[in-house]
């Protein structure tokens, strides 16, 4: 049974085709991996299944009552909330429930016998839900994410807005954990994680039950989470079992299948095209010309697709600068509060150094 289905799927922007007639679906348990170039319309594909974008054609099919959590590579916060008010939202359907359940209890002095066994037994179901989603223990539970993620270091009291981009992203992945959706679908998660944390991402998604699509650039960190990969290349998504080494080597051979069938097809046109540029014109031969040309304009072409350009960087010689680059001495960086200590820095032609200044040095500066 498939959580997400997607047929026929075709979209673009202006005159530039995204996607041709896609199809993809994602079923229980799948940790999909999904891969591409930059700009191929890996994050388009997210903001269509996720409803922010309207296809040109298609169709996009959820299955009923999954709760999805999706992680957008440019997701914003609002100004106001602090790190803890964020992590705390993941629950707030929750604290919804408790105000229901409030409002019973203060309904229930003016109710009659009847309605009071309806109101105790509604009370009883909203008391197993929340005790199920773990709501009388949200502040161990939000503490917990909040220091495997190392957001207690930043201080859970802080503003989010004033956080840098990494730790917005901590923020943001540490509430979707917490709301615990069916399907998670993250957008490069690990931009702006610093290694301790993609580890402790990497064992969180091997242990994850339900399914997810992840989209990333890290090789290694896709190797150990995915079971499936899925390639947008040229307006296609292709579908490949196993981990992302085993697409490159799928891949590979497939290329190199398609090469040599397109060098065979090429061979084959340019005889045929021969034969009927010589035989033609001659009574004899005509009717032989006229059945190879039918062979050709029947025939399925098969294209390659164009090499994408790699990039290339040269640097030119300069002259030599002086040896010294460039100093700070006692620099602090900040905005209307220092960020930093005072900074000590040097880099020299070949080297760099940072230290800390003497007393002396300090009474100097
Ligand atoms: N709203 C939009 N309007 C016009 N063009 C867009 C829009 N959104 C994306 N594009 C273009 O569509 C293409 C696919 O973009 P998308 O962001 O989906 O790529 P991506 O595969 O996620 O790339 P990356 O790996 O760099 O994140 C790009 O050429 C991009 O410039
Ligand atoms: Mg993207």
């Amino acid at each position: 049974m498939s959580i997400l289905n997607v047929e026929h799927l075709s979209h673009g922007f202006g005159d530039r085709a995204i996607f041709n007639d896609v199809s993809f679906r994602l079923l229980k348990g799948e940790h999909i991996g999904l891969v591409g170039a930059n700009g191929e319309g890996k994050s388009t594909f997210m903001n269509i299944v996720t409803g922010k974008l309207m296809p040109d054609e298609g169709k996009v099919e959820w299955a009923k009552n999954v709760r999805v959590g999706y992680l957008d590579q440019h997701s914003v916060l609002e100004k106001g909330m602090t790190v803890r008010d964020v992590l705390k939202s993941a629950f707030s359907w929750l604290f919804e429930m408790e105000e229901k359940m409030n409002e019973i209890c203060d309904r229930m002095g003016e109710a009659s016998p009847e309605e009071m066994e309806a109101m105790l037994e509604e009370l009883g179901t909203i008391q197993d839900m929340l005790t199920m989603h773990d709501f009388y223990i949200i502040d161990s539970k939000v503490d917990e994410v909040g220091r495997a993620l190392g957001l207690d270091a930043i201080g859970m009291d802080n503003d989010v807005t004033e956080l840098s981009g990494g730790q917005r992203t901590k923020v943001l992945l540490g509430k979707l954990l917490l709301e615990k959706p069916d399907i998670l679908l993250l957008d490069e998660p690990t931009n702006y994680l610093d290694e301790q944390h993609i580890s402790w991402l990497t064992r969180y998604l091997q242990e994850y039950e339900n399914a997810f699509v992840l989209i990333s650039h890290d090789i290694p960190f896709l190797n150990s989470v995915v079971n499936i990969i899925y390639h947008m290349e040229n307006q296609e998504l292709n579908r490949y079992v196993g981990d992302y080494d085993k697409f490159q080597e799928v891949y590979a051979v497939k290329k190199a299948q398609l090469e040599a069938a397109y060098r065979r097809q090429q061979q084959e046109i340019s005889e045929l095209k021969d034969f009927v540029a010589r035989n033609k014109a001659r009574v004899a031969t005509r009717n032989m010309a006229m059945s190879r040309q039918k062979k050709l304009d029947k025939m399925d072409i098969i294209e390659l697709a164009q090499e994408k350009p790699k990039p290339e960087f040269n640097f030119r010689e300069a002259r030599t600068s002086g040896k010294q680059l460039f100093v700070t001495k006692d620099l602090v960086i900040g905005y209307d509060e220092p960020l930093s200590r005072q900074l000590n820095l040097e880099m020299e032609r070949r080297r760099s150094r940072w230290w800390e200044p003497t007393a002396s040095e300090r009474r100097r500066c």
